[in-house]
């Protein structure tokens, strides 16, 4: 690089994502199978899809409000009211956003001051521990582990706090491990975040993937809802990732100082998908139960095949993502991976690019058709046997 010096030195020092820098290579060969994108395969369902349409067709073509269209504010408050029993006012507590994706980064920046801590239990989505450092905070990880269905644990917690702590990122469903947290997980958790006065940021974008039992939104705990930071968006749950529409639900404090960031960086989110968005979260409940079982099928198949040709794989709860243990190939997760597109034409994530605790697994996305699966397992057997 010519610039080295002259460009931002925190932002110079970021990795790369791990993700991507993978589906380069891979997107260098032919017939690569890839079942490494965490994004569901199924086109967003017609009536979402003629709502996008409609808007513009209408001329519904202008900026809306920084918050964004009052009805899909009211419709992701009657959202969280119907299916997690949390209440939230659309005036004051929303604010839509560019995917989770923008969501995470504004209430970053919102909350943090150089220095601050922020814990972040991993193996976890590749975004946050950069946007994190981005916003001039330190990462402290907390390893999630295996035995414990990948849950945080209250003994987890404490030991990563210090007086620096700002924020605990939760995020359950999770990528990539599929861990859950049910009630009694965040009841044992709930104190401490009280006690200690930190806030908890809760990504909830796949909280409609719970396949044993039903979502449970650490909202729901009154004594720290003020505390509590609730982002999600439409990408997994209605399969829209291009739609690119996500919100924040919190305190009308932590909105209006979200909103000064989204006002000057961003204005708005599209306004067509925002029309599509108000669809989906008002019609589209029916959409999110006949993709359930879909992946419910196909989490069921994978992660049986896993387990008989040798690859120990334990039973993600939520999620489109398993995340199986390598350790018997005696390889690190990259050079699994590496060597595996090499010889097999198959491309996967690997498990330490979810931080150092994602070390000895590998990160296999679900979201894609049966067929794609079963092929995919054929190659991971053939690649296997080379390792026996
Ligand atoms: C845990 C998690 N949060 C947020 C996102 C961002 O999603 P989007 O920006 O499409 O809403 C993703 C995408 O993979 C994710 O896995």
């Amino acid at each position: 690089m010519i610039f080295d010096e002259e460009i931002n030195q925190t932002i110079r020092y970021i990795k790369p994502s791990g993700i991507r820098k993978f589906f380069d290579i891979a997107s260098t060969k032919k017939d690569v199978i890839s079942l490494g994108v965490g994004e569901p395969d199924f086109i967003t369902p017609w009536h979402i899809r003629e709502a996008a349409i409609h808007a513009i067709e209408k001329g519904r073509t202008f900026y809306t409000g920084n918050k964004g269209l009052l009805l899909l504010r009211e419709g992701v408050c009657s959202y969280y009211h119907r299916r997690f029993q949390v209440d939230y006012d659309p005036h004051d507590n929303v604010i839509i956003t560019v995917g989770g994706s923008e969501a995470i980064d504004i209430i970053l920046r919102t909350i943090m001051q150089p220095g601050d801590e922020v814990i972040l239990p991993t193996p976890a989505y590749v975004a946050y521990a950069a946007i994190i450092e981005m916003a001039g905070g330190k990462v402290v990880e907390v390893p999630l582990e295996e035995k414990d269905e990948f849950k945080l644990t209250p003994e987890a917690l404490k030991k990563a706090l210090s007086n620096r702590t700002k924020a605990v990122i939760l995020n359950f469903p999770g990528n990539p491990t599929g861990g859950v947290m049910s009630e009694e997980d965040y009841a044992k958790i709930v104190p401490i975040i009280k006690e200690n006065g930190i806030f908890a940021i809760t990504d909830e974008i796949y909280a409609e993937l719970t396949y044993e039992q039903k979502h449970c939104s650490i909202a729901q705990f009154d004594e720290i809802k003020d505390r509590v930071i609730v982002i999600n968006g439409f990408s997994k749950a209605y399969s829209m990732t291009g739609y690119r529409i996500g919100y924040i639900l919190a305190h009308k404090d932590i909105i209006d100082m979200c909103n000064k960031i989204h006002q000057y960086t961003i204005m708005c989110a599209t306004t067509p998908c925002q029309y599509a968005a108000i669809e989906a979260v008002n019609n589209g409940d029916n959409d999110i139960e006949e993709m359930f079982e879909s992946f419910k099928q196909r989490r069921n198949y994978i992660v049986k095949e896993l387990n008989r040709i040798g690859l120990k794989t334990h039973m993600p709860q939520g999620a489109f993502y398993v995340f199986p243990s390598i350790s018997c190939t005696g390889l690190s997760s990259e050079d699994f991976c590496e060597k595996l597109l090499e010889e097999e034409n198959l491309a996967l994530v690997p498990g330490n690019a979810f931080g150092d605790a994602g070390e000895g697994y590998v990160r296999i996305s679900y979201a894609y058709s049966l067929q794609e699966i079963k092929l995919a397992i054929e190659k991971l057997e053939h690649f296997l046997s080379n390792y026996r």
